[in-house]
């Protein structure tokens, strides 16, 4: 896809609006050619790696089907919307879409989600979590948007958190190129008028319960942890109080492990864990092989939607899809580029820095192609 400019003052977006307030972005991209249709969409919700869903509404019932789908005649019915998660993962020009998004930092970006509904279909009032822009593709759409405050909780079928309908601050058609931003907290509600699809550029913002779980995992598999100690213990009298000096040493074994090198690498980890749908080679690739493949002009290419994450401080380590690999200096950044930009590593990518198949960039792009990061062609 030829990458079209986005029709947004990125300085004067992320001062006054990013997390702020919605803005409709009419024309935010011009000329807008939809990279996929709904059949597209239809065959991508067959696969079982693939997330998706179909919302529906039949005579006021609310239904909520979870994809893969073997066929889809009898749960089209009514007004009802497709959505598929992550396709940037499996359509390149899907990934290019979010590419014009990238002054936002990569480890902010979730996913592309797109959805194709039909006249009157859509979702009903929702809240997100996400900060998303939202892309008209074809046909229109109509919708509205409130104030967090407005929000009352509902939900109509299990699967299906909504809110009660509210005073919109924002009511506005949609038409394709037009972009709809929506901080997380702000309700929302988009009606199709015509046929329409829609493509949602999400991106997360962690909790402290999204961070701690993977260092509470990581700290389960180490040997040896610090433990409460009380040499100095002198006999109570009242045996069922607890100190503020033992609260306070309690507390301490768990923030020391929050400014370990432990915590730095795993948050790292986890910040770059996109859950991509790699596939790990049959047999496991030596250091030689991939030392031959390179040397005999092959290529390495990356797998689409990677978005390889590195820390200012320390460039030698390169985080992708939740794991970390060891670069050396000057090819770091070099080679997180090539990466995130998809495109292919040769011989001659590499600068001469490849010494023979023992060198340290052999090993780590062995590794990439082991973990299906790298597609060895
Ligand atoms: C949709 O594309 O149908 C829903 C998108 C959203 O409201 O987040
Ligand atoms: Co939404």
């Amino acid at each position: 896809m030829l990458l079209k400019n986005l029709n947004i003052d990125k300085d004067h977006f992320l001062a006054e609006v990013w997390q702020r307030k919605p803005l409709v972005i009419k024309k935010g991209i011009q000329d807008f050619q939809d990279p996929i249709d709904e059949h597209d969409l239809a065959g991508l919700a067959q696969d079982a790696d693939i997330d998706s869903r179909i919302v529906s509404l039949n005579n006021n019932n609310w239904s909520v089907e979870q994809g893969p789908f073997d066929e889809f005649e009898h749960l089209c019915v009514g007004k009802w919307t497709l959505m598929v998660q992550g396709v940037d993962r499996w359509i390149e020009d899907i990934n290019d879409l979010a590419k014009h998004f990238s002054f936002i930092p990569h480890w902010r970006f979730d996913d592309v989600m797109v959805s194709y509904s039909v006249p009157g279909a859509g979702v009903g009032p929702h809240v997100d979590q996400y900060d998303v822009f939202l892309i008209q593709g074809k046909g229109k759409r109509h919708w509205k948007v409130g104030e967090p405050d407005m929000v009352v909780a509902t939900s109509p079928h299990k699967n299906l958190q909504q809110v009660e309908p509210f005073e919109p601050t924002i009511d506005v058609i949609l038409e394709p190129g037009d972009i709809l931003y929506i901080p997380p907290g702000f309700p929302h509600c988009g009606e199709s008028i015509e046929p329409c699809l829609t493509y949602s550029v999400g991106f997360r913002a962690p909790n402290a319960r999204d961070l701690l779980q993977p260092i509470n995992e990581a700290l389960f598999n180490q040997s040896s942890l610090p433990r409460y100690q009380d040499q100095l213990l002198s006999p109570k009298r009242q045996p069922q109080k607890i100190t503020k000096a033992e609260l306070v040493q309690l507390t301490r074994l768990v923030q020391e492990e929050l400014q370990s090198s432990l915590w730095e690498q795993t948050l790292l980890a986890h910040l770059s864990d996109q859950s991509l749908p790699v596939e790990i080679p049959e047999h496991a690739y030596s250091e030689q092989e991939i030392y031959d493949h390179l040397s005999e002009n092959g290529s390495l290419h990356p797998v689409l939607g990677c978005r390889p994450i590195t820390f200012e401080q320390d460039e030698k380590r390169v985080f992708i899809n939740g794991e970390v690999y060891a670069f050396n200096d000057e090819l770091g950044p070099r080679l997180t580029q090539l990466i995130s930009n998809g495109t292919a590593i040769q011989m001659t990518s590499l600068d001469g820095a490849v010494e023979g198949p023992n060198s340290t960039i052999v090993n780590t792009l062995t590794q990439l192609a082991n973990n299906g990061i790298l597609l060895v062609e």
